[in-house]
């Protein structure tokens, strides 16, 4: 088979490192791909919103399978492109179709959906301009602290809490008026919830599904969750607290019901499911989905499938995802990320990055790197995933400590923190 990946991150680097085990790969293509997965398949200068580019790079070259690895191009509509063109009718495309997007791209549809499903959320309510002073009444009979999310694709930065009532009503008007463009045209006001974040992913043909490993991200910059929120700071799997019970509560309430009410709304999605967790008080609620897998979920997600991923990628593609197996490593898998200093405000590149050639206890996958001259060199704020495997959380972070510490670029700035609130 001939596989196109879409996608720059460490994400797709995982991915592609997984993809390229399956026998059943002839050629995989990613793009545009970074440094570290040149190393996997070949890089192809196309970016992954490029519509056009990625149509004629299919079919110039037999390309059997699409995917789609971050939600830009999947909230844009990339599957329905590729599948209304009759030349691409035996392509399979793997995520979901524009309808289906909306998961991620629309809060207010995610919540609506929930709401038809019971799936247990947050309770909300959605304003816009027209509604703002409901909206400033709607904050007045929540408690503290406030939760502002901005309806549409804001770049991960959506999400606003705010302390004070006179706080979140001042950002709900400024959100209102277009502090995230048209993403934030709707704001989603709901309540706070308290407790520990959990990632769980599924595949899905649209009508069955397989749950893949469960992930913890870390989402600050600074140890002990403090400071700045940024694309994700490190990922451990499994985690404690997503045992055998708590993980049927979630199958129950909101994998099953999420898979049933796409199929009993004709919602057409082939893909995977993030489900965005919280555990409250031993009870599962949903924080959001997203329409892709998660980053830096995905650099722990890969090492723990044993089966093979792309036989499951066709299971997707063809319906038939019942009739394959997925078989899960024991181990635990970590991963570390090491950033450019300053991220996630400012930060400089195009510094070398030295020692990834001594790494052989660890699997590196690159995030933000580039070649220049033959070197590799930063390129990004997230540079360096990290990840090991351990019989069990402690020996996979030594591992991965170990091997963060032997690698160097100017100013890299890693949490030494990750898995130890588990
Ligand atoms: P989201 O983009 O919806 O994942 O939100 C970003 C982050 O904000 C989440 O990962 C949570 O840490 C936090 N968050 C979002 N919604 C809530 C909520 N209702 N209660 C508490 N924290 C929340
Ligand atoms: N790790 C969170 C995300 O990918 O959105």
């Amino acid at each position: 088979m001939k596989l196109l990946l879409l996608g720059s991150g460490g994400r797709e680097h995982a991915l592609a490192w997984k993809i390229a085990q399956s026998p059943k790969i002839e050629t995989l293509y990613i793009a545009p791909g970074n440094a570290g997965t040149s190393s996997t398949g070949i890089n192809v200068p196309i970016q992954a919103d490029d519509f056009n580019g990625i149509k004629a790079f299919v079919l110039k070259n037999e390309i059997d399978m699409v995917v789609v690895g971050p939600e830009v191009p999947l909230v844009e509509g990339i599957t329905d492109y590729l599948k209304n063109d009759p030349q691409l009718k035996d392509v399979s495309v793997i995520g979901p179709s524009k309808q289906g997007a909306q998961m991620e791209g629309s809060k207010e549809f995610a919540k609506h959906f929930m709401n038809r499903h019971h799936i247990p959320t947050a309770k909300y309510q959605a304003f816009n301009n027209q509604t703002l002073k409901e909206g400033l009444a709607f904050l007045e009979t929540l408690q503290p602290p406030y939760v502002l999310k901005a309806d549409g694709l804001a770049a991960g930065k959506g999400v606003l809490i705010l302390p004070t009532l006179e706080e979140a009503k001042k950002e709900l008007k400024e959100m209102l008026g277009g502090m995230f463009g048209n993403a934030s045209s709707t704001v989603v006001i709901e309540e706070f919830l308290s407790g520990i974040e959990c990632s769980v992913f599924v595949l899905t043909d649209g009508k069955h599904y397989k749950i893949l490993p469960e992930a913890k991200d870390y989402k600050r910059i600074g140890e002990h969750d403090t400071g700045l929120n940024t694309g994700g700071m490190g990922s451990v799997s499994p985690v404690p607290f997503a045992d055998k019970d708590w993980m049927k509560k979630v199958e129950d309430r909101i994998i099953r019901p999420t898979v049933e009410g796409l199929t009993e709304e004709g919602i057409d999605y082939k893909g995977f499911i993030f489900f965005g967790l919280i555990n409250v008080k031993g009870e599962p609620m949903v924080i959001e989905y997203n329409v892709r897998m998660g980053d830096p979920e995905t650099e722990t997600v890969m090492l723990r499938i044993k089966s093979d991923l792309v036989d499951l990628l066709e299971g997707v593609a063809k319906g038939n995802l019942d009739t394959k197996e997925m078989e899960i490593d024991d181990r635990s898998a970590v991963c570390v990320m090491l950033v450019s200093g300053g991220y996630p405000q400012h930060y400089d590149k195009g510094y070398e990055i030295t020692g990834l050639d001594n790494i052989k206890e660890s699997i590196v996958f690159h995030a933000g790197t580039a070649l220049k001259n033959g070197k590799v060199v930063t390129s990004g704020g997230r540079v360096l995933a990290v990840s090991s495997y351990g019989k069990n959380k402690e020996e996979a972070l030594a591992q991965s400590f170990a091997s963060a510490k032997k690698i160097n670029f100017e100013k890299k700035y890693f949490r030494s923190d990750i898995g130890a609130d588990l």
